[in-house]
């Protein structure tokens, strides 16, 4: 186990009794999530990076007690929609910590941003002419950050590679001039902001390095005095059990270093605005569990399949991005069970719907409860009710009082919205 490491915490280290208990009474499928190891990543993240402004990319986990930890804690809100601006607000991120970055803003989420009677405090983040444009429109005065494409582009997986994808952001070399003519038409420009992709590994920082040196020396050439440059998150946490840690510092060191670059080299003597983060897989990734029980044990020619009650709409990350999450049998006899390889999928009826191929468990028999790790981030966030099937529930765990924060969907659920149209 890695417990004598605490920047990383692996599926073997979470003792086994207390999520059975957590099972026991929720039921499964489960996300449990550890509100005590998200304060602790923010501890991590806040002491590697002293100097930066941090924020939390909310998309990666937007239950209640995630928002209001980090709330309390000082942390900035990073919103990609208008629903999680409207969560962030309820959650207790007062206005001028919420950041709306304006991807292709649907015209609903603009006028809700916009119409909100605390615009003004928040930031608004345009990544197009078109959207500044559309902003102005609405009479928004507030403040305003313009999204770069950076060009460079990093990532667990060419679908989360956002840096190189023109869909996002201001063309590098027309970034100076869309930030000029933001200020002329009285917006008070106050960042400028770009991200890489998500789950940038430490043996590769090349990229991350080149991003940040850019956005350093953009910040130099555009003639407003701004607040903040943010570089994006994207730090990546270990999903396989012998993955290496990143090293935080050793990140916040070549950020710092690339940044000071990056703003030098635009010939500028004064000191840089400050460096904005925002990741959200780190905060929560390893914060998280998958409960979920064996239901079909499946002897076949090629393996063992493992049928349980989560799958693709549970935890759709394998089915979608091939993404690696261990699973781990949490029966207290499991030590003397001698190993199978095994598949472990779920009840969906398609192929992708594996969410471990070629794993190796211990003697899978009907009833048992499995744990999927790093489920923490981008797991309950981006399940579906496809196949009809009811969402799961959610716990939070803190000092060790389980509390339920969503509850599982029900079938009624599942009809909720067509019998609602059919009695309107
Ligand atoms: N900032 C911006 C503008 C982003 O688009 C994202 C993620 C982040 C920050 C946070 O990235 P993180 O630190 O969490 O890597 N569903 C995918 C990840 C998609 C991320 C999209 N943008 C997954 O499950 O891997």
């Amino acid at each position: 186990t890695s417990t004598d490491n605490p920047a990383v915490r692996r599926l073997s280290d979470w003792p086994a009794e207390p999520l059975r208990d957590l099972a026991d009474e929720f039921g499964t499928p489960l996300y449990a999530l550890d509100l005590d190891r998200v304060k602790a990543n923010t501890g991590r993240l806040r002491s590697a990076f002293p100097e930066a402004d941090l924020s939390y990319a909310v998309k990666a986990n937007t239950t209640r007690p995630v928002l209001e930890t980090l709330a309390n804690r000082g942390v900035g809100a990073e919103c990609a929609a208008a629903g999680e601006v409207q969560r962030s607000l309820a959650a207790g991120f007062p206005p001028h910590r919420v950041r709306y970055t304006a991807v292709n803003p649907p015209a609903r989420d603009l006028d809700y941003v916009c119409g909100l009677d605390d615009a003004g405090g928040m930031i608004l983040t345009v990544g197009a002419m078109d959207t500044l444009n559309r902003v102005a429109e609405r009479g928004f005065d507030g403040r305003l950050c313009v999204r770069i494409n950076p060009g460079v582009g990093a990532g667990h997986h060419a679908k989360v590679s956002t840096g190189a994808e023109p869909k996002f952001g201001v063309p590098y070399d027309r970034a100076a001039t869309v930030a000029r003519r933001a200020a002329d038409r009285g917006f008070e420009l106050v960042g400028l902001h770009a991200h890489a992709g998500s789950g940038i590994a430490g043996d590769d920082l090349s990229d991350h390095r080149e991003l940040v040196r850019r956005m350093g020396t953009l910040a130099a050439d555009v003639e407003d005095r701004l607040d903040f440059v943010a570089v994006g998150g994207g730090f990546g946490v270990p999903y396989r059990e012998d993955d290496p840690a990143l090293d935080l510092d050793a990140v916040a060191a070549a950020t710092r270093e690339a940044y000071a670059e990056g703003w030098r080299g635009g010939a500028n003597d004064t000191a840089p605005p400050q460096l904005a983060i925002e990741p959200g897989r780190y905060f929560v990734a390893d914060a998280g569990v998958l409960l979920t029980t064996v239901n079909t044990v499946k002897p076949t020619p090629e393996t063992t399949v493992v049928g349980v009650d989560a799958g693709m709409t549970t935890l759709v990350r394998p089915a979608m991005y091939g993404s690696y999450h261990a699973i781990r049998g949490l029966e207290p006899d499991t030590p003397r069970r001698e190993l199978v390889p095994c598949d472990v999928s779920g009840p969906v009826c398609e192929t992708a719907d594996v969410l471990g191929r070629d794993r190796s468990l211990p003697d899978p028999a009907r009833g048992d409860l499995l744990a999927v790790g790093n489920a923490g981030a981008y797991g309950y966030e981006m399940s579906s009710n496809y196949n009809s099937r009811p969402r799961p529930a959610v716990v939070a765990v803190e000092h060790g009082e389980p509390r339920l924060v969503a509850r599982r969907e029900t079938l009624a659920d599942v009809t909720r919205f067509e019998a609602e149209a059919e009695d309107s």
